[in-house]
């Protein structure tokens, strides 16, 4: 029987690829393997959004030719094929198949014809979704792609060359995969997407769906107990969207809605064209629909022209928001975007010291924030035992690691009592 390795990288889109990946490998007979030296075809699915993922992948490419069997095919999918295209064979000359973010529906082709090298980045379609084999059982929590690509271009970003123009799925589609997901293990839908809540789908009646309909369908089923979405663009939070944190308690008290820098001028050049007050006043909204809603964003630090004066704002939005679960990372300059053209590019040690005191700031408050949660008793979801295999790791509404002892048939959905907390973690015991 053959075997297949697959590696992924990068966001939660590519962690759905992967797994749908290996659902149609399975579906063709091949089983999977954790080890290349044994495998008959080898996939890396891959992110580029930053230089270093990009470096990444090329390493990884480097030490599997050599470890790999010779007759072994051997490909990337996702973001770095798309960047790299057929220069991906010139750089590593074994590559038998470099397929896109939207073409890896593809693969078996090379399976039929492996003497060929195939390439396909093309880009304008969201068959795969639809052409591949579902998953067999789903995961506790099932990511559910609604749309993929984005038109905002905001100027750092290769997404928009990557994935293509924001394309959004049939919600008839959509919700075949959630009612297939809740029946199949799932007790967690997060549907996802580039610009998740711009999801905007026009039906041949002239009907226009939007995200809130897709989380008032979901939360119907029984079986499906909490439901999120990722990742937002803050000026597509619109009203119906906001209202369904009032009135459906499935809906996670939890949003990540990246704002990038708190400086207006980098936010400008960013072609991020909202300002300060709204995305504020975005935030009040959500308090209001849900007052104990927490906020998580994405930052860039030491974007082209950043002074210290802008940095500056940057560090003071995280203290008036109080960011919690937050990303941050130095620009890292992209091609096919604006912003790595850009003059005055910030040098490497300037970035890495506003990250340094970024980082530092952001840990001290969801330090703040996770040491405000002892005492209280929050409904957890189970993500199976940690590396050591005594305890268990959970999930809160905001979504914190929670460690709890590990007992016999843990409940997927607890209770837990907070007992004490960290930077990083939280620990608690089951209440029932
Ligand atoms: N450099 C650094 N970070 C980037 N991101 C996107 N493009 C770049 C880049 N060129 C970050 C943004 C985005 C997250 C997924 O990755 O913060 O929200
Ligand atoms: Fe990239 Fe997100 Fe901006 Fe779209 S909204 S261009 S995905 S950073």
């Amino acid at each position: 029987m053959k075997k297949f390795f697959i590696q992924t990288f990068g966001c939660q889109m590519n962690v759905y690829d992967g797994q749908r990946i290996a659902a149609m490998l399975k579906s063709r007979g091949l089983t999977e393997t954790h080890d290349v030296a044994d495998a008959d075809i080898i996939i890396l699915n891959t992110c580029a959004v930053r230089a270093k993922a990009t470096d990444k992948v090329f390493s990884a490419l480097g030490r599997i030719r050599r470890a790999k069997k010779a007759d072994a095919l051997f490909g990337i999918v996702g973001c770095v094929a798309r960047e790299s295209g057929a220069d991906a064979f010139r750089r590593i000359p074994e590559l038998n198949f470099v397929l896109g973010p939207q073409s890896y529906h593809k693969l078996p082709d090379i399976l039929e014809s492996p003497e060929t090298k195939l390439l396909n980045i093309d880009l304008g379609g969201l068959e795969k979704f639809d052409e591949m084999p579902q998953m067999e059982r789903s995961p506790a929590v099932a990511y559910i792609p609604i749309q993929e690509g984005c038109d905002h271009c905001c100027t750092y970003c290769i997404v928009p060359y990557t994935r293509g123009r924001e394309v959004s799925r049939n919600p008839l589609d959509v919700m075949r995969d959630v009612e297939h997901a809740a029946t199949t293990g799932a007790v967690e839908i997060c549907f996802l997407g580039q610009n998740v809540n711009g999801y905007k789908y026009t039906d041949k009646n002239g009907v226009t769906h939007r995200l809130s309909e897709l989380i008032a369908g979901a939360a119907k089923l029984d079986t499906v107990k909490r439901i999120r979405f990722t990742s937002s663009y803050p000026t597509e939070m619109t009203d119906d969207l906001i209202d369904m944190f009032r009135t459906e308690p499935k809906l996670l008290p939890f949003l990540n809605m990246p704002i990038q820098s708190g400086s207006p001028d980098v936010l400008r050049r960013m072609n991020r064209p909202y300002s300060l007050d709204l995305y504020i006043n975005i935030i009040d909204k959500l308090k209001a629909a849900r007052p104990d809603i927490q906020i998580s964003s994405d930052f860039i630090v030491g974007f082209p022209g950043e002074t210290d004066n802008d940095f500056a704002q940057t560090m003071d939005i995280t203290d008036k928001i109080k960011y919690i679960n937050s990303y941050s990372f130095k620009y890292s300059p992209r091609p096919h975007t604006a912003a790595a053209v850009m003059k005055d590019q910030i040098p490497e040690n300037i970035k890495a010291e506003r990250l340094a005191a970024l980082d530092a700031r952001l840990n001290e408050i969801q330090r703040e924030f996770n040491e405000s949660c002892v005492g209280r008793t929050l409904s957890c979801l189970c993500e199976g035992p940690d590396k050591t295999g005594r305890h268990m790791v959970y999930r809160t509404p905001y979504m914190q690691q929670c460690i709890v002892a590990t007992c016999d048939n843990a409940p997927t959905i607890a209770n837990i009592k907070i007992t004490a907390a960290n930077k990083a973690s939280l620990r608690g015991e089951i209440v029932d």
